[in-house]
């Protein structure tokens, strides 16, 4: 019954670390999935996590199922941390929200969704993406195109070169973008630029879908939303998949939100009950616990104040790698661009576009056990202070100084 299945490929990302784990080499570096670690390498629980997980162990009455949507409590917390609680959207009841399995599980719904009620519609994403992008929508049943991103001279943002193709988007496509820490290269669209992509959208007619997996990770809870509020200020109408995983440090209890804002309540009540026929079909309804955990936390004040304490040490972290990480290269006179080492602390989020070839990956996993993925990206909350000199090492080892 099997014969004519055939192996699929490793996933880019999530294969590495299975790769990684069979690697028998003392000191091997992950710096492939995004994660985020401790200085000591740990991906610790929050300690604002694990005093909202003691409250809910006291507390829980039921594991009956959830709503299709998930908890309303929920939905109402993650609203107001994506928008601000005094969004005039939010009063104009226009945003619907559902609790998903995580990121990946809202950009699911979100396929779906759009598969069955956008028929014959076109969904862009930037050049390069998250690599679970396009296997997500194609999936889906998706038409996926690619939109120009990064400028590789300058590992920055070709802005031009991104407007031109949305002027190319037909009416009612769907533009994917990034609201903050840009996966895979961490460069972001200035509040001006933001301005730009947010009228671009509105006079071409598409539905901006943001994928919002980093609130908190670039310059802060507000600073990282403002993107996204830019687009929704002349936009009436867009998507958004957020997802707790690495805020919160909750990845394994898969906890995302999938919003629709649409332009009056009726419009957003008539595609919330399109997108709850699609979760019925697909995993009936969400897990509970992540999104317990989160709305205790975002509704305590004093969770909320040390979870924001927390967050801001797992951003300083980051950031203080990549401020060493670019010493580090241009100590060893390892120049990743042709205008420098700069780029690294000018990205942000996790991740660093290093401009390293795909020989230099191969090269940096078979002579040096240190694993990041194909497109030359480097998970930074990885780095450590014990494993930046042999990653500064390795790098000017492969890239010949
Ligand atoms: C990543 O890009 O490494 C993370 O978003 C984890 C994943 O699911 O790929």
């Amino acid at each position: 019954m099997f014969e004519h299945v055939t192996a699929a490929p490793p996933d880019p990302i999530l294969g590495l670390s299975e790769a990684f784990g069979r690697d028998s080499r003392p000191g091997k570096i992950n710096l492939a999935v995004g994660v985020f670690k401790d200085a000591q390498g740990k991906t610790p629980v929050l300690e604002s996590v694990r005093a909202a997980e003691t409250r809910l162990l006291a507390e829980e009455t039921t594991k009956s199922y959830m709503p299709i949507g998930g908890a309303p409590a929920y939905g109402q917390a993650a609203r107001e941390l994506l928008l601000g609680a005094d969004h005039p959207a939010l009063a104009a009841d226009r945003v619907v929200t559902f609790q998903t399995p995580g990121g990946t599980g809202g950009l699911r719904v979100a396929g779906d969704y759009l598969k069955q009620n956008h028929s014959g519609k076109t969904l862009w994403v930037s050049d390069p993406t998250w690599a679970n992008h396009h296997g997500i929508f194609s999936a889906a049943g998706l038409t996926v195109k690619t939109y120009p991103y990064l400028d590789p001279a300058t590992n920055g943002l070709n802005l031009d070169a991104m407007l031109g193709a949305a002027q190319g988007m037909r009416e009612g496509d769907i533009w994917l973008l990034h609201g903050c820490c840009h996966n895979p290269t961490g460069v972001d669209p200035t509040e001006q630029q933001w301005g730009q992509i947010a009228a671009a959208a509105q006079a071409y007619g598409v539905l901006p879908l943001i994928d919002f997996a980093y609130q908190g990770f670039g310059a802060g809870l507000t600073q990282d939303a403002a993107g996204l509020r830019a687009v929704l200020e002349v936009n009436p109408e867009a998507l958004v998949c957020a997802s707790f995983s690495k805020n919160f440090g909750l990845y394994r209890e898969r906890v995302g939100a999938f919003h629709a804002i649409a332009k009056d309540a009726d419009t957003a009540a008539s595609v919330g009950s399109q997108i709850k026929t699609c979760i019925r079909r697909n995993y009936s309804n969400p897990p509970a616990h992540g999104g317990a955990v989160v709305t205790t936390i975002l509704n305590d004040p004093a969770l909320r104040t040390a979870w924001e304490n927390e967050l801001t040490a797992m951003r300083d972290r980051i950031n203080g790698m990549r401020t060493d990480l670019q010493a580090g290269l241009d100590q060893r006179g390892v120049s990743l661009a042709p205008e420098g080492n700069g780029f690294i602390t000018r990205q942000n989020g996790m991740f660093t576009m290093s401009g390293l070839t795909k020989a230099h990956v191969q090269a940096l996993k078979d002579d040096h056990a240190i694993y990041i993925v194909g497109s030359g990206r480097i998970n930074v909350a990885g780095i450590t202070p014990d494993n930046l000199p042999v990653l500064c090492d390795a790098i000017s080892a492969v890239t010949g100084g």
